[in-house]
């Protein structure tokens, strides 16, 4: 397959900026696929939960699911623990960053902050306050974020629970993170532009 062939960027010229851009686009395509291989990982260790956080990220996504919510609200249920792998002291930033430049902002807010509402159910057992997520109240994403978390995310560790399998949400997640990123994407300037 080609590739480009400088040795650092000021030997660049456009033509390789477009071969690069043109395998990007393939790449960024591909994204779901890639992202949905990821949550597998998470049918590993149950870390001493009742379920494990694969299984636990289907039943979220169910719940949401059954109770009516939109397509996008579903996807950020099934992906919502994503990072726990990677960054398991830090893990909500990385669902939030796969999934903000393809939802609602306020989407994207829940996500990044259902640790500390979820924290409501927990934090007093750590000597935490459980209310810190009364700090928010007024932020339009408030309500959101306490139905993810109280209904379906603080819900969905039920080893009995009839959860849905993932080829049930996969076209969900191939047509939320087909979107076009807010923003767009750069496009390199024709030819003659350059001139
Ligand atoms: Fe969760």
């Amino acid at each position: 397959m080609k590739q480009a062939r400088f040795r650092h960027f000021g030997e660049a010229q456009r033509d390789d900026w477009a071969l690069i851009d043109n395998r990007f686009r393939d790449y960024v395509a591909d994204a779901p696929r890639r992202v949905l291989g990821h949550l597998h990982r998470l049918a590993g260790d149950h870390h001493g939960y009742p379920v494990n956080r694969y299984e636990h990220s289907l039943q979220t996504a169910t719940r949401a699911l059954r109770d009516g919510a939109d397509e996008e609200m579903i996807v950020c249920a099934l992906l919502h623990d994503i990072g726990d792998e990677l960054a398991p002291a830090n893990h909500a930033e990385i669902a939030a960053a796969i999934l903000e430049p393809f939802v609602d902002p306020l989407n994207a807010w829940m996500i990044r902050h259902h640790e500390l509402f979820q924290g409501y159910h927990y934090r007093h057992f750590f000597g935490q306050d459980p209310l810190a997520r009364e700090q928010y109240r007024d932020h339009p994403a408030y309500e959101r974020t306490v139905r993810f978390c109280d209904h379906w995310d603080q819900a969905s560790f039920d080893p009995d629970y009839d959860t849905l399998p993932l080829e049930h949400f996969v076209p969900m997640v191939e047509r939320v993170l087909g979107r076009t990123p807010h923003g767009g994407l750069p496009e390199p300037l024709p030819e003659e532009a350059l001139r």
